[in-house]
């Protein structure tokens, strides 16, 4: 796919205008998986902005506006204290910033765990003020009543087993899960309930890698893995984290770049600048138009 840069006069910045192309769906990725194999696997990172969804959308399936945003944008010690309001007003700007890719909002804690009529309240003001085209909650077996109340009244629902960062106080942290027989037939347990009340696709968090790849085998919707296992459906990583934007990542992170080292090195170099008056240059300055020679 082409992508043009054209000069928006209305917000001066130089927005790429991708070409015209139909946004997949959520019945198109549920699609990618027949009979248990998915030949094209699920691409899917986090976009918490206009900008990044603009550069990420060309070459995603899924852009997730993920409640991790409590850690990478705003600086809070969990997902926990994310609302409502925070992801909305993200989700809509990832929505305009994309063409092709479906945005799925995460639904953040204590918008719909209470009960089915909260979730549904809460999934449809997401869908309605951003445009997206489903939502992600966490939770297994005990969502899954839910799941079924909001896919049956028009909300596509991904669920996410596994590692589930809203509930790391009842877990007491970000390890893997499913270390014990018990805990790992739990896991499969709780995604084989969310795929039968009809999430589109399940997010497979922090897990031991059998454990993955039994749901993968075990459900006929997409697994879409985090630190769980290549054989997953598809795959999601928050976008930072791969750019190296942090110096402590999880172990499942693999860096592609370092925008960390990028982004500093450019704000010594123009400290520098500004220290020793070079800049701004003369091609940075407006002059007096010349007088005209009569
Ligand atoms: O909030 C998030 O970014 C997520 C992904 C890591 C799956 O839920």
């Amino acid at each position: 796919m082409s992508t043009t840069f054209q000069l928006d006069t209305g917000t001066s910045r130089a927005n790429p205008t991708p070409a015209p192309m139909k946004r997949l769906t959520v019945p198109a990725i549920r699609k990618r998986k027949v009979d248990g194999v998915t030949a094209e696997p699920v691409v899917m990172l986090t976009a918490y902005t206009a900008r990044q969804a603009q550069l990420l959308d060309a070459h995603c399936d899924l852009l997730l506006v993920g409640d991790s945003l409590g850690q990478v944008i705003y600086g809070l010690p969990s997902s926990v204290p994310v609302t409502l309001d925070m992801m909305a007003a993200h989700g809509a700007a990832v929505v305009r910033g994309s063409y092709h890719a479906a945005v799925i909002v995460d639904m953040p804690f204590g918008s719909y765990e209470a009960s089915p009529e909260q979730a549904f309240a809460s999934a449809a003001r997401l869908l309605k003020d951003t445009g997206c085209a489903g939502v992600k909650l966490e939770g297994g077996e005990a969502m899954a009543a839910t799941v079924a109340f909001l896919t049956n009244r028009g909300i596509p629902v991904m669920g996410h087993v596994g590692l589930t960062p809203q509930a790391v106080n009842v877990l007491g942290g970000y390890n893997a899960r499913g270390r014990s027989e018990a805990e790992a037939a739990k896991i499969v347990g709780d995604a084989k309930a969310l795929d039968d009340a009809g999430a589109f696709a399940i997010v497979v968090e922090g897990v031991v890698e059998p454990i993955a790849v039994a749901i993968t085998q075990a459900v006929a919707c997409p697994t879409i893995g985090i630190g769980a296992s290549a054989q997953c459906d598809g795959q999601v990583l928050v976008t930072e984290d791969m750019l190296g934007m942090f110096e402590r990542v999880p172990r499942f992170v693999k860096i592609y770049e370092n925008l960390a080292g990028t982004i500093a090195g450019a704000a010594a170099r123009y400290a520098a600048e500004v220290r020793d008056r070079s800049f701004p240059g003369i091609e940075q300055t407006y002059q007096p138009k010349k007088a005209d020679p009569k």
